[in-house]
């Protein structure tokens, strides 16, 4: 997950499973990912059925509209041809664990000054250990660099199609990045082991390192889930629809480089557009709601984007100064910005709303004003609800409202001129409800009356089309003006968001099914939505495939994972490529 877009999970979804609690020492800044598998991010297109996220009654228990959180069957790949129990032995358990622990070693870090190193100098020492991951991935996994056709992307990405039977297909997308963030020097003696050393704890049954979760065990899980299938049927496993492994590069300091060279690659080159199935990623991980298990898949994104506030005033001696100069104009203004904040909704788009309709639906606790509100949505329930969430805790309060930050504020130069110039930059994730333009329109009708009252000119860039005027204010006798425009270069809208539960979407069903298949045990798991705060690579696949989603994870000291859920996640991939075709 991108550093720079990252914010922690809602608490209520993102718990440390109990077992891992036990095992850890407390002391410890340890965060788990239970099973990366769970950790998905999905990307699906509607087969065969049209999306219907409202107004039609699909079933369920309850009486919603629309959506509901009945769960499929579990999905079993066909036995007949391959035995998941023979393939995930201890003695393959083993194996993986030492291949991940190799590629743990590698030390694939990006760093935020390296945006513009790639491509440019392809001989850059800092890529070197991406080169040494890419002939490390050869050696360890010899059948898919047989059967599958490598691609090297932009010098250090990897792209490996798989060929499928049937062309026609709508192809499965399975995404994951090879660079980790760094690991700060300050906080090295905080590490239980070296972050780079990958370090096995047979007895406890851990992995540590830097990458652990975010994503090499993804890499390297998909990469084992492959070789495993040609490996046990002679190299002559043959998917229904192509498959294509995806693995950025940079996805840390944002995928510029990497995954959108990826998905131009599938767009242009391989005219993907629009006919993706079904797309995963790094996601959520399972959660407890009170009695509820949740398997959470992001099928949502907040959007993005950094607005600049720019407010220019005649210069002048600070003697004989004005009532208000230009950061006492800027003042003014963010302080009606931030007396004005946007609205908390929870439309049926938002995920949010996915998980705790799964949460009413199959906690035999449920809180009974929870329930209700989920059944009487549009009898006065929604509102209610998302103002009862968003009393929670500040993180589920920022996945059902548009955030604003202002961040950055410089202008003035010598304590006797007034400043000419202030400008402020004000972050914000945009609500999945709203989008860019909307975002332009509520900080117009912010600024606008203090623009009028104080006399000042208002220019505000369109948001979605840097290139254009949005909206404009002048009169004659101004003291000055604002501008306001996305700051470095064009904002993010929200993702559309991927079917789920109740969509009757098969990409949905296939996962929903494999992970029933792989991870229920004497307790059936609850698969829902859930959304992602943040932005992960999945931004540029957005032309692929019809919908996107989400993730979480582990940029601190003491990155590990079980490698019992490691297995689990290789086998995910696996039973997920095999349920994919059937
Ligand atoms: C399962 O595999 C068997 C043997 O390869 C084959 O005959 C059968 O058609 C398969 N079934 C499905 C649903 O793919
Ligand atoms: C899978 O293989 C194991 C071990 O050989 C065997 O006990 C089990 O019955 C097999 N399962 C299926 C579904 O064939
Ligand atoms: C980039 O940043 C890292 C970490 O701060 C530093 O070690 C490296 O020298 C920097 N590289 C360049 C080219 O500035
Ligand atoms: C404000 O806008 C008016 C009308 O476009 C223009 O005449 C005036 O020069 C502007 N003043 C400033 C300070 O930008």
């Amino acid at each position: 997950m991108n550093k720079k877009h990252e914010i922690l999970l809602p608490r209520a979804i993102h718990a440390v499973p109990e077992t891992d609690k036990r095992k850890l020492n407390k002391q410890k800044v340890a965060i788990a990912l239970l099973a990366l598998s769970a950790a998905i991010f999905v990307w699906i297109r509607p087969v065969a059925y049209g999306v219907q996220k409202t107004g039609t009654f699909l079933g369920g228990t309850t009486g919603f509209t629309g959506y509901h959180c009945n769960q499929v069957p579990s999905l079993v790949p066909n036995s007949s041809r391959l035995n998941d129990s023979q393939l995930f032995s201890p003695k393959f358990a083993a194996t993986a664990a030492k291949r991940l622990s190799q590629a743990i070693q590698i030390q694939t870090v990006s760093f935020d000054n390296m945006t513009d190193l790639v491509p440019a100098n392809p001989d850059a020492s800092v890529h070197l250990p991406f080169l040494r991951f890419h002939a490390f991935l050869e050696n360890a996994f010899p059948l898919v660099h047989r059967h599958l056709f490598r691609r090297v992307i932009n010098k250090y990405s990897l792209l490996y199609s798989w060929q499928g039977v049937n062309s026609d297909a709508a192809p499965l997308v399975l995404m994951a990045h090879i660079d980790v963030v760094p690991v700060l020097p300050e906080t090295l003696n905080q590490w239980t082991h070296d972050p780079f050393s990958g370090f096995i704890d047979k007895e406890n049954g851990l992995l540590w390192g830097r990458g652990a979760g975010d994503t090499k065990a993804t890499v390297l899980g998909t990469l084992e889930a492959v070789e495993a299938l040609l490996g046990a049927t002679d190299g002559k496993y043959v998917p229904n629809s192509n498959i294509y492994l995806a693995f950025g590069h940079d996805e840390e300091i944002s995928g510029y480089q990497g995954a959108k060279s990826i998905a131009k690659y599938l767009q242009y080159n391989l005219g993907l557009a629009g006919k993706v199935g079904l797309i995963v990623d790094e996601g959520p991980a399972f959660g407890q709601i009170e009695d509820v298990r949740l398997a959470t898949v992001g099928t949502g994104e907040k959007g993005y984007v950094d607005a600049s506030l720019t407010i220019e005033t005649k210069g002048g001696h600070s003697s004989v100064p004005p009532k208000h100069t230009g950061i006492g104009y800027s003042a003014l203004a963010i302080a009606a910005l931030e007396s004005q904040p946007y609205p908390t909704t929870l439309s049926d788009n938002n995920p949010v709303l996915g998980a705790v309709r799964c949460y009413a639906q199959h906690s035999k606790k449920a809180d009974p004003f929870i329930k209700w509100a989920i059944e009487n949505l549009n009898h006065g329930g929604r509102q209610l609800l998302a103002a009862k969430l968003a009393e929670r805790d500040v993180f589920m309060a920022a996945l059902l409202t548009t955030t604003q930050a202002a961040d950055i504020i410089s202008g003035g130069l010598k304590v006797n001129a007034l400043p000419e110039k202030v400008t402020t930059i004000i972050n914000h994730r945009i609500a999945v409800d709203s989008s860019l333009a909307g975002t332009q329109e509520h900080i117009k009708n912010v600024l606008l009356p203090v623009a009028i009252l104080h006399k000042l000119n208002l220019t505000i860039t369109q948001f979605d089309d840097p290139e254009k005027i949005g909206f404009e204010y002048g009169i004659t006798e101004a003291v000055g003006k604002i501008s306001v425009a996305p700051a470095f270069g064009q904002g993010l809208e929200p993702a559309p968001s991927s079917p789920a539960n109740g969509d009757e979407s098969r990409g949905w069903d296939v996962l929903e099914g494999t992970i029933h298949h792989v991870f229920d045990g004497k307790e059936q798991i609850i698969v829902g939505p859930n959304m992602m705060p943040g932005n992960t690579d999945t931004r540029h696949y957005w032309g692929l495939s019809k919908t996107p989603t989400n993730g979480n994870n582990v940029h601190t000291v003491d990155e590990y994972i079980e490698i019992g859920s490691y297995i689990k996640a290789i086998q995910f991939y696996h039973d997920l490529i095999r349920n994919w075709s059937e």
